[in-house]
Parts: structure tokens; C-alpha cells; sequence
């Protein structure tokens, strides 16, 4: 399955947005995170106890917008692997959502 979310140019650089995803599995959260001419995708849920990870919708990022941070207890995950560097769920990871960039379009890739 391949379906396009949004186009590059409309994230901020660096920047994120929120998605509602359908999948076999059903109806689900997911988040997109650009970092230059990279995007990167995970579920929206935290390792910690599954909370949406959003500040306000659409925003994960931190104030210097060098990491995805959880919102409820602050746990912060690097954005090129998910990888949680500290807070209650250091050392778990994010659930990764495969993007592919196809002709300045985000889309999801085999999931
Ligand atoms: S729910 Fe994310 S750090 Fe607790």
C-alpha cells in the first residue's frame, strides 16, 4: 500500500504533523517528522504507557527542535531512529511508520 500524506514543502523544516492512517490493523495515529529533504515516520503513541506523544496537535518536537519529546512526562527519542535517550521509557523505541519521498510528496510505504 502506498498513499501520499502531504507534500514536503508543506512541513516545517525542521517540523512534524500528525496523521490518522488505515491499515489492516485498523485506524491508527501516526507522526511525520522532516529534518531537511528527510522525513521520518512513527506511530503516535509513547513507549512509556502509549499516550499520544503531541504537545499541541501536529507538534512533537522539542523547543530546539533536535528531538521528538513526549508531552506528558517528557521522555525525549531521537528523530532518526525513534531511539527514546532519556525519561521513563530511556532506552525503548518509537514505533517506526516507512515513508518513502516520491516526487516532493510523504508517502507511506509498505505497512
Ligand atoms: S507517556 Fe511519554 S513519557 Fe510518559
Amino acid at each position: 500500500m502506498r498513499r501520499a500524506l502531504c507534500r514536503l514543502e508543506d512541513l516545517e523544516d525542521p517540523g512534524s504533523a500528525v496523521f490518522v492512517i488505515d491499515d489492516p490493523s485498523g485506524r491508527r495515529a501516526m507522526f511525520v517528522v522532516r529534518r531537511g529533504g528527510d522525513v521520518f515516520g512513527y506511530l503516535n503513541n509513547c513507549p512509556h504507557n502509549g499516550s499520544p506523544l503531541d504537545w499541541r496537535s501536529g507538534q512533537f518536537l522539542d523547543l530546539d527542535r533536535r528531538f521528538i519529546q513526549c508531552a506528558t512526562h517528557g521522555a525525549r527519542f531521537r528523530i532518526d531512529d525513534g531511539f527514546c535517550l532519556g525519561g521513563p521509557c530511556a532506552g525503548k523505541s518509537l514505533t517506526p511508520v516507512p515513508l518513502r519521498l516520491t516526487d516532493g510528496l510523504v508517502c507511506l510505504d509498505e505497512f
